[in-house]
């Protein structure tokens, strides 16, 4: 078993590329296999952060190979940028990262009609981060994608001509004015940057090296409760974000995974619109907000913030067969008398522990649990944690069924506790 999935079982954010970038010794490959630009993974070491959107968060240890694979999308103009921004030479970048020749493009007519949709959406809009994602696997799955092999062909610009001619068709239906060209120039440079990457089959390079020995770990991207079907459907991305997808995603056999780790926060925040039941518009909800810095990665939008529901982990962690818990942001839970848990909900005055279908009204039930106050970042060893957070992960093992491996007690590559 020489693939390892990383994933988030919230709503994204959870602190996927801290710990990606944290286990990356541990391993050959990291690959992400869905979302694109959509995603915000902050590293942070020696002092300096970077988000990266596109890129796998391996892509700072020199010795391994990270893939952009077949179920991401790609905007070109985005990936100049952050291959821009990383501190990297081309010729390390190059060294370093492989895109699959299947991975799906972003085109510029795809941002637009993410906007123009979201536009024309009133109270419904689903707070999308308006880079594309949706009209671009909507092509996919329509069968009118360009994908990151055809840059490399001699009728490249008459695809893409032929594309952008059916977005603009589309965007006469709607009241939204653009400029296309803004988009366009830094997208075909990026394309001139792609060009100098290896674009190939990464599902025989991945399989090759898996059978030679060598250790995959799959990074996603967004939430368990944002996938296309298992999230809070409309209020989702639109990809497969569960461990399913890093199948499909890469071109490897379910039977060749081994752990699935996923990661959650101490508590719950979500960005953009959709049932959040346990959120907090309250002062404890800012607390957390302003302690964790909430505000998106991507976006810069605040974070809306809450406390830990166990219902939806329990959902997340069945969906995806976890076999190890991470735990990020203890930290900022520090400072509260009391901490409170999600343990079930109550629908029509009935308990339930499910996640209902679709608009069905739901309120928390909470179980309270002593808080813990003592400042934990500078802490290195899980018995030296406060016992009260202590026994917090004991709960959460206790009601999951799933040991808790990992603390996370700051954003630092150091600020990580791997429970032996
Ligand atoms: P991702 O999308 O899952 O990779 O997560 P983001 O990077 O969007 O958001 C997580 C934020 O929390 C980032 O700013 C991280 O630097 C930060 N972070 C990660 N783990 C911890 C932690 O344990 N404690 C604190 N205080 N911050 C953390
Ligand atoms: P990472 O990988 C948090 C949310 C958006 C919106 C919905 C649909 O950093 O955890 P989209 O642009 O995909 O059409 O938006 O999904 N969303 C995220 N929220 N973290 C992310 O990624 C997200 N990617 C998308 O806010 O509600
Ligand atoms: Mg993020």
């Amino acid at each position: 078993m020489n693939i390892d999935i990383l994933l988030g079982l919230q709503w994204g954010d959870e602190g996927k590329g801290k710990i990606v970038d944290a286990i990356s010794p541990g391993y050959d490959i990291i690959a992400r296999f869905q979302g694109g630009p959509n995603a915000g993974h902050t590293l942070e070491f020696n002092n300096i952060k970077h988000v990266l959107h596109l890129i796998p968060s391996g892509i700072f240890h020199r010795d391994k190979i990270n893939i952009i694979g077949n179920g991401v999308v790609l905007d070109p103009a985005v990936f100049k940028k952050e291959t821009e921004s990383l501190g990297l030479t081309v010729e390390e970048l190059t060294e370093r990262l492989v895109i699959s020749a299947r991975t799906n493009l972003i085109l510029p007519g795809h941002r637009i009609l993410d906007a123009a949709y979201e536009n024309s959406k009133g109270n419904t809009k689903i707070g999308s981060t308006l880079k594309g994602i949706g009209p671009a696997y909507t092509d996919k799955a329509g069968r009118n994608g360009l994908r990151a092999g055809e840059i490399l062909t001699s009728n490249f610009r008459d695809m893409y001509d032929e594309r952008l001619r059916d977005h603009l068709a589309i965007l006469k239906g709607y009241d939204f004015s653009f400029d296309i060209a803004e988009y366009e120039a830094g997208w075909f440079e990026g394309i001139e940057l792609m060009k100098k990457f290896r674009i190939v089959n990464t599902e025989y390079l991945i399989n090759n090296l898996i059978s030679a020995g060598k250790r995959m770990l799959a990074e996603g991207a967004q939430g368990t409760m944002l996938d296309v079907d298992f999230g809070s459907y409309p209020f989702v991305t639109s990809s497969n974000t569960i461990s399913a997808g890093a199948c499909t995603g890469l071109g490897v056999s379910p039977k060749k995974v081994g752990e699935v780790f996923g990661i959650f926060k101490a508590y719950c925040t979500r960005v953009g619109s959709g049932p959040f039941p346990t959120e907090l518009n309250d002062q404890t909800g800012s607390i957390l907000r302003e302690k964790g810095h909430e505000f998106g990665s991507t976006t810069g939008r605040p974070r809306r913030c809450g406390w830990l529901d166990l219902p939806a982990l329990k959902y997340a962690i069945m969906i995806n067969g976890v076999t190890r818990l991470f735990m990020t942001k203890s930290d900022v839970m520090s400072g509260f008398d009391t901490v409170r848990v999600c343990t079930s909900y109550l629908s029509g005055g009935e308990k339930c522990e499910e996640i209902p279908f679709g608009k069905t009204e739901i309120e928390p039930v909470y179980t309270d649990l002593p808080g813990w106050k003592e400042d934990i970042s500078r802490l290195r060893e899980f018995g030296d944690l406060p016992l009260n957070l202590r026994n917090y992960i004991k709960f959460v093992e206790d009601q999951t069924g799933i040991p808790v491996t990992m603390v996370s007690v700051g954003p630092d590559r150091e600020e990580t506790i791997f429970r032996k």
